[in-house]
């Protein structure tokens, strides 16, 4: 199996759609609850990035097949929530608990550290081991749980937020 970690190409997107659709119609993980066109991914998500910018998208490869992606996004849109990013992070099911999630994390806050990124910022649907895991290995605090804030899969999920402070 050879692993590569690279800045995501918009010949991803099939894949990666595909990947997040599984999530997005099987899971509570994310919130969305309508599964992505190819297109709609690329004008929602992939052409707010930058590979030299706050915002950035980085993809694990193995055996030449793209497999997941961890990624900053904006938290907020208001202009003084800027210098905060929202970590993302997805592999296909079949490729977790591998040691890919790490290595993507690890990847992208050394992106990160290349830019004037202040706080990372990230939520957790509850219950999710491997991702609170995760979140607490690279240094991630507790903030807090919000109470029943999605509806989906006829229940209400709770959230537990993460922050880290990527530079003083
Ligand atoms: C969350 C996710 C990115 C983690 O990546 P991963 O490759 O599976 O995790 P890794 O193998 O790198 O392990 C990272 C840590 O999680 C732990 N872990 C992994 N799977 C676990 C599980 N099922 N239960 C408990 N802990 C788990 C590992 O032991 C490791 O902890 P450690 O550093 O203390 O040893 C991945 O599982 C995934 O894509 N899950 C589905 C999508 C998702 O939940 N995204 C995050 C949304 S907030």
């Amino acid at each position: 199996m050879t692993t590569r970690l690279r800045g995501i190409e918009e010949g991803d997107l099939p894949e990666l759609t595909r990947i997040y659709n599984y999530y997005v119609a099987e899971t509570s993980i994310t919130f969305d609850i309508e599964p992505y066109s190819v297109e709609q991914r690329r004008n929602k998500w992939y052409d707010g990035f930058d590979p030299k910018g706050r915002h950035r998208c980085y993809v694990a490869e193995v055996d030449g097949q793209a497999v997941g992606w961890a990624c900053s996004l904006q938290f907020r849109p208001k202009a003084a929530y800027d210098s905060t990013i929202e970590t993302s992070i997805y592999l296909d099911p079949r490729m977790t608990g591998r040691g890919l999630g790490a290595q993507l994390y690890r990847k992208l806050f050394d992106g990160l550290a290349e830019t004037d990124v202040h706080m990372a910022v990230g939520g957790v649907t509850l219950p999710n081991p491997a991702s609170l895991a995760l979140h607490e290995r690279f240094g991630f605090r507790s903030v807090g749980v919000y109470r029943e804030v999605g509806w989906k899969q006829d229940r209400y999920w709770d959230v537990q937020w993460f922050e880290k402070r990527l530079r003083d």
